[in-house]
């Protein structure tokens, strides 16, 4: 029997615009699927869409529809956008599907059966305008901590998870499987900032919410969406059902993958719930960086300000190909830590390691057996010392990539068979095959013989990560395609005797600078396009009309940001020093999710320069900066139309 290896993604929020962030997590595990298919192993490998709570139904209702309706549409633009980069996934799961909800509430059930989960209530204060619940303590000055406004005091009857009772066992649980969380700097960021300082029970059930599972025995509670959302990585193998196959032969999963933000609700809260479910543990967490878009997170809400660099995943790989996208994604992100997205860093990759290396060193291949072999792939005879070391690390290519990817290292894993390859191109220079030609077609057999061996290990070694080059290069080599590695991995296995075609250019170069004139052109077309789309306006309530003279009360100035710094502790605010009437002052300003302080930095924007002082988490802002906000929720600054210092008034 094969040993079984379940890999998940986390299950992804419909809720606007997919980027190339998205893809990331379910390409990466999508290599880890195909490799470990073809190292024989009985693959399940699960992604899907969390398709509950408020800011779904919120969103439905601006756009008229209901939230199923919703969020049907851009589940069928994740499905495709998975399609164009061939992920493999065995199931796609979706928080609305039934059986996913009736399982979610015979989770529920048994926990609150158990006594794990319990009725009591809720009390804290709420921030209308911010949606936020806070507890006395993280008020300021009595006040909102993100926008300083006045919050309401609230009561809410909630179903709470005794969370509280698990920290020993999740300590014991770190420390006696050193795998479990992965980087091993999460663990420490997970024992440090959220279990010593003290676990408190979690609210698992709101009665605001209506888009939602139901508790079934208290219909007016909805299941909160994480207890939902976790519980998918069990419904989708259906556990509790008539037809547990799955759940028997795959549960515990061997990888959850996962992006660094969220690996506390995987390695805190999700534990807890299967040991309160007595049910087997995943063996790994991986919590993986981000894709960094000019230094940003790439989110759904900054995607209305990305105007050079093209995120738009169907958009990339229609253009550049699936091997391209997938190569970049799983090359450019180190283990654990974060990778940048640029136009340009595409293209070089695309040209330095797709086009440079493996395409020409196929094509050069190809062309030199051609000439000299007729293109037939001659028989090795002549082998000299030289040899000795692209044969050795032909050989070690399988070992290599099965150790990297036994710890996830995926980019070291692709660096193996590059490292394969360019020492196949430097082969090459070394042998000098055109004067072997010459001199000596014995040994000028045997170099060709090498070199065919060499890009079919390393092209077999490919195929986890690129899905249609691998395939094309073994065919037009007159290799057969393999399913699986073993007895095709070392060094001799090449059949001989067989025809070679040169074939298309499998990775054409490209023109960097023209490219990226023709991108940048591509992100001036869509833009307005894409303002357009989120900003059809809110109905907006019309407020009492005012006189000139009591507008004219309101100073309006611009100012030229001069630094700007995210404010500790803090996902909302920017802190930002200005120069305007008066000089430079401060002001915090709630737009850290729309704006990087570095992108901030430079502009001239809009301040009301004789608001009030107010104090947001112990800073003194004197102004507040205008912003327009679309019908996303996403924040655009006003700025003077043509370019400007600050301390001139606005009216
Ligand atoms: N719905 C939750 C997950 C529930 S799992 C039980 C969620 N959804 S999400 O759509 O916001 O994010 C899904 C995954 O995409 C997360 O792992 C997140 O880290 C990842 N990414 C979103 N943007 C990303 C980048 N820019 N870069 C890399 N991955 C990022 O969280």
């Amino acid at each position: 029997m094969k040993d079984t290896f379940y890999i998940t993604t986390p299950i992804y929020y419909p809720s606007g615009k997919w980027h190339l962030g998205h893809c990331y997590t379910t390409v990466s595990c999508d290599a880890l699927a195909r490799f470990n298919r073809l190292d024989g192993k009985d693959v399940f490998f699960l992604t899907g869409t969390d398709e509950h709570g408020q800011k779904i139904a919120d969103r439905a209702e601006e756009a008229g529809v209901t939230p199923k309706a919703f969020v049907d549409v851009l589940v069928g633009e994740l499905k495709d956008i998975f399609a164009k980069l061939d992920v493999s996934n065995d199931k796609f799961i979706r928080t609305t599907d039934q059986i996913h909800e009736e399982v979610v509430q015979k989770i529920f059930t048994k926990l609150y059966e158990k006594g794990d989960i319990y009725k009591s209530s809720y009390e804290g204060k709420y921030c209308t305008p911010c949606e936020s619940f806070w507890t006395e303590t993280q008020l300021v000055d009595g006040k909102c901590p993100d926008c300083g406004r006045e919050v309401k005091s609230h009561s809410e009857e909630s179903y709470f998870f005794r969370l509280s009772n698990y920290a020993d066992r999740l300590l014991a649980l770190y420390e006696e499987n050193p795998e479990f969380i992965q980087p091993k700097s999460r663990q420490n960021e997970m024992v440090n900032n959220f279990i010593k300082p003290g676990l408190a029970d979690l609210c698992v059930s709101r009665t605001s919410v209506k888009w939602g599972v139901q508790v079934p025995f208290d219909t007016n509670h909805s299941v909160y969406v994480w207890i939902d959302a976790l519980s998918n990585y069990l419904t989708a193998l259906g556990y509790t059902t008539s037809d547990d196959t799955l759940y028997k032969k795959y549960w515990p999963a061997q990888i959850q993958m996962v992006g660094k933000e969220i690996v506390r609700f995987h390695t805190i809260i999700w534990p807890a719930i299967l040991m309160a479910l007595e049910l087997p543990l995943p063996k790994r967490v991986f919590g993986h960086g981000w894709l960094l878009i000019g230094g940003d997170k790439l989110s759904k809400s900054k995607l209305a300000n990305v105007r050079t660099e093209i995120v738009d995943p169907a958009y990339l790989t229609n253009r550049y190909g699936s091997d391209a996208i997938r190569y970049f994604l799983l090359r450019e992100v180190p283990f654990g830590s974060d990778g940048i997205y640029t136009n340009e860093a595409l293209l070089l990759r695309i040209n330095s390691d797709l086009c440079n290396d493996l395409g020409n060193l196929a094509s050069r291949s190809a062309s030199m057996i051609e000439k000299y072999f007729d293109g037939i792939i001659p028989n090795s005879g002549k082998v000299e010392e030289i040899d000795k070391e692209i044969i050795a690390m032909g050989n070690e290519l399988y070992g290599k990539v099965k150790a990297n990817l036994d710890k996830l290292l995926i980019p070291q894993a692709i660096q193996d068979c590059f490292g394969l390859i360019s020492r196949a191109n430097k082969y090459i220079d070394e042998t000098m095959p055109w004067k072997l030609a010459k001199e000596d077609t014995e040994r000028l057999a045997t170099v060709m013989y090498n070199l065919a061996e060499t890009i079919r290990l390393a092209t077999i070694m490919l195929k986890p990560f690129l899905t249609n080059s691998p395939a094309i290069i073994l065919a037009n080599f007159g290799q057969d395609d393999i399913d699986c590695f073993s007895g095709n991995v070392t060094f001799g296995g090449l059949k001989t005797g067989v025809k070679v075609t040169k074939g298309e250019l499998l990775f054409p170069r490209i023109d960097v600078a023209k490219e990226l004139e023709a991108l940048e052109e591509y992100a001036k077309s869509i833009a307005p396009k894409a303002v357009e789309t989120v900003t059809d306006a809110k109905e907006l309530e019309s407020k009492e009309e005012i006189d000139i003279d009591t507008f004219g009360k309101i100073q309006l100035v611009t100012a030229k940001v001069l630094a700007c710094e995210v404010v500790p502790k803090s996902d909302k605010l920017l802190k930002l020093t200005v120069q305007t009437i008066g000089g430079e002052r401060t002001v915090v300003s709630g737009i850290a999710k729309h704006y990087s302080a570095e992108e901030i930095i430079g502009k001239t924007v809009v301040v009301v320069a004789n608001l009030k002082k107010v104090k947001l988490r112990g800073i003194e802002s004197e102004g507040m900066i205008l912003c327009a906000e679309d019908a996303e929720g996403n924040l655009v600054l006003v700025t003077p139309e043509k370019a400007m210092t600050g301390g001139f008034e606005v009216r």
